[in-house]
């Protein structure tokens, strides 16, 4: 199993959790676009908040790179900012004009259709929030969707 991030933290906190729960991971810290990345093929590819901090343009290099990691019968996860609960629900031309992200963007279950056409939804719904007690991650402000990409 491959984890890319291009924060050193991130990695370094990834490392520690990964530890403590005695899996195995191969931790690559980098630009998860970079031709350079040691990255494989993959049956199940997870996005745990990346998509939402990329500017529109990126989306294409991200369905480039899917492409190109995702096996064909595979499956893509993801979390973002779910619209009207967190992230900015500006119009794309609005981040190039106003120069920032403001904070990431916010996705609708409509966009991320869009997005992957190509891949067949399994679903898309809020996270189920989970009480502090829980020892699962789950708040109501992120999106959560499963698609699958058909095999030829
Ligand atoms: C909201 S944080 C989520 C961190 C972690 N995946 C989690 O779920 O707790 C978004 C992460 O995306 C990483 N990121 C943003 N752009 C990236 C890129 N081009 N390549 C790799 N990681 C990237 C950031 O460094 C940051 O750690």
């Amino acid at each position: 199993m491959d984890a890319v991030d291009l924060s050193p933290t991130a990695v370094k906190w990834a490392e520690q959790r990964a530890h403590e729960a005695g899996t195995e991971i191969r931790f690559l810290r980098g630009d998860a676009f970079a031709p350079g990345l040691d990255l494989g093929r993959y049956d199940l590819v997870y996005d745990s908040g990346c998509l939402h901090h990329l500017p529109p343009h990126r989306r294409v290099s991200y369905r480039a790179l899917l492409d190109r990691v995702l096996v064909p019968g595979g499956h893509l996860g993801l979390t973002c900012f779910a619209a009207g609960q967190d992230g900015s629900e500006l119009p794309d031309e609005e981040f190039y004009r106003q120069g920032r992200l403001h904070g990431g963007l916010a996705y609708t279950p409509e966009a991320l259709r869009w997005i992957f056409a190509d891949l067949t939804e399994v679903e898309t719904r809020p996270m189920e929030e989970q009480p502090a007690d829980s020892p699962h991650f789950g708040v109501p402000f992120l999106l959560t969707a499963l698609f699958h990409r058909p095999s030829p």
